[in-house]
């Protein structure tokens, strides 16, 4: 089959590898009919992502056709239309019954290469890295789905890619950032990053109840974009985005603040520059720009959302802030299981409709262009479909 793989900072490669087989009774085979680049594909294309091996083949975001069952699959049928969440869990262990997919003990065989940096292992991820699991991914023709029984989530033959594909990863991603601001009527939220992913948390925070989205980023069609969504924007390269949010909400702050943007962030004044240099000589692997901002611009018992990815250590975090003004922060992978069958819900009910995050559609053999675009913003990209 065709699939992408990943060969070093800025080279990733289509290339054909064997198809992929059963191993356990509980996978299925999945003939991918549409993927797409993540926020989290960048991190590995721009090489911050650590255990990635040349040749690996990446991708996370995915729905398809089941074309194969193990014999212990139960739910699935050959044939099947599925999105299958691109976090992995085994559905039995504590972290998968208590709804924490992302946690889950068994799904990652590498779990043990996490303890020494994470104290424990978390779930496998499609195409995330060995520390992640080391399976392959979805920007492929085909894909294993280990436990797929509670990875795919059965979706209608009649509605289009566009509307189901980021029920895979980036909508439940967005959702999840709502749901742990736990907002209550009248709350102001504010999103930082204005891709996908910050994309879907703001319609899901007004679909939870918020009363205003205060969304962040420099890229015009992407503010354009939340703006048609409802939200008030900040654009952080013309005015400070802390100053500016003090202001909205009356000298406050937001009663939640949602990351949407992870270890990549753009800062800006000395901070910023601080955070690339330190990024470069390897004296921080993240870049937490965003992260300081909101513990500062956060009211007073306010709630903070990472949903933006981090991978290694943070510098400068402005703890004493966080503290004294008695933040909860919370964060992780998103539980993609968890949320998905709701989020369908809300597409068949033509409450949401995710299509419109899309700006191309390129083959799998483009994919390359696909992450140059994405990467760069350029023609307007905020998110590419592929077509294996
Ligand atoms: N937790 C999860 O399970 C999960 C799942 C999917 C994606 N993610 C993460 O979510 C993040 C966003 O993903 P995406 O697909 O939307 O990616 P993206 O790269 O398209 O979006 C990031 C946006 O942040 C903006 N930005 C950069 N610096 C900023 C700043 N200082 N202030 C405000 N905005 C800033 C960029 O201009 C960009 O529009 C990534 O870190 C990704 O890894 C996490
Ligand atoms: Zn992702
Ligand atoms: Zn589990």
């Amino acid at each position: 089959m065709r699939a992408v793989c990943w060969h070093g900072a800025n080279d990733v490669r289509v290339e054909t590898v064997p198809d992929p087989t059963l191993l356990n009774p509980r996978d299925a085979i999945i003939k991918v009919t549409a993927t797409t680049i993540c926020g989290s594909d960048l991190h590995i294309y721009d090489g911050y992502i650590p255990s990635m091996k040349a040749g690996d083949i990446i991708g996370h975001e995915f729905m398809g056709e089941v074309v194969e069952i193990g014999k212990e699959v139960k739910q699935l049928k050959i044939g099947d239309r599925v999105v299958v969440s691109s976090i992995i869990g085994c559905g039995h262990c504590f972290f998968c019954q208590g709804q924490m997919w992302s946690l889950c003990d068994n799904s990652n065989p590498n779990g043990l290469m996490q303890e020494p940096l994470f104290g424990h292992g978390t779930s496998a991820i499609f195409g995330y890295s060995h520390l992640f699991g080391g399976l392959a991914g979805s920007q492929a023709q085909y894909v294993r789905v280990p436990f797929a029984d509670f990875g795919c989530l059965k979706v209608p033959h009649d509605l289009p890619e566009e509307k189901l594909l980021p029920i895979s990863d980036a909508f439940p991603t967005g959702y999840m950032a709502a749901d742990l601001c736990d907002i209550k009527p009248g709350d102001i939220v504010a999103v930082w990053g204005c891709g996908p992913v910050g994309q879907f948390a703001i319609r899901s925070a007004y679909l939870l109840g918020a009363e205003r989205v205060i969304a962040i980023d420099k890229v015009p069609e992407r503010l354009q974009l939340a703006k048609k969504s409802g939200a008030e924007t900040i654009n952080f390269s013309e005015i400070d985005a802390g100053e500016a949010l003090n202001e909205m909400t009356g000298g406050r702050g937001p009663d939640a603040c949602i990351d949407a943007v992870g270890m990549e962030s753009h800062g800006m004044g000395p901070m910023g520059l601080y955070d690339k240099v330190a990024q470069a000589v390897k004296l921080e692997t993240d870049r937490p720009h965003v992260l300081r901002q909101m513990i500062v611009a956060c009211r007073k018992g306010g709630t903070l959302a990472v949903m933006g990815v981090y991978a290694g250590f943070v510098d400068k975090i402005p703890m004493g802030a966080a503290f004294n003004k008695g933040l909860t922060i919370r964060m992780g992978q998103m539980f993609g299981q968890k949320y998905m069958p709701r989020l369908l819900d809300h597409v068949m009910k033509g409450e949401i409709d995710p299509s419109n995050v899309f700006t191309h559609t390129l083959s799998l053999e483009e994919t390359k262009q696909g992450y140059e675009m994405f990467k760069n913003k350029t023609d307007n990209c905020v998110k590419v479909l592929l077509k294996p």
